[in-house]
């Protein structure tokens, strides 16, 4: 068992985000997944990210607001969104006060889908499978 801490662990700015990587605890060859903890500041947003891997965010402290393909969905603490590969998004702390944690993993799609470009089958196979 092997125990990690958000609190302790090595952080990079990327924009207005402080992102804590889990390639810092060197588990790349036995986790089939990246992750990473990031915290928006208290009345910030993410970039808009958007990329070939799923990603799995829970809210670990504060509350999220979700944009993806124009639909807000507001996230409190301890839920869960799945974003699907390619699926532009966007995380906002509408907190003024409080910063906003979450912890995503992401992974590459385990099966071809017609929303991951470097996968996807020919244009005829995808309507073919409908
Ligand atoms: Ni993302």
């Amino acid at each position: 068992m092997r125990t990690f801490d958000s609190t302790s662990a090595d952080s990079a700015t990327v924009g207005p985000l402080e992102v804590a990587r889990w390639e810092q605890y060197g588990l790349q060859a036995t986790m089939p997944f990246g992750a990473m903890w990031y915290t928006v500041p208290a009345g910030g947003s993410s970039p808009r990210d958007c990329h070939p891997e799923l990603e799995l965010s829970i809210v670990i402290e504060g509350t999220a607001f979700v944009e993806s393909n124009a639909s807000t969905v507001e996230l409190p603490r301890g839920s869960a969104i799945l974003f699907d590969s390619a699926e532009p998004h966007v995380i906002s702390n509408r907190d003024q006060r409080a910063p906003l944690t979450i912890f995503s993993a992401y992974w590459l799609p385990l099966e071809p889908t017609a929303s991951s470009p470097a996968q996807a089958g020919t244009r005829e196979e995808e309507l073919a499978s409908v």
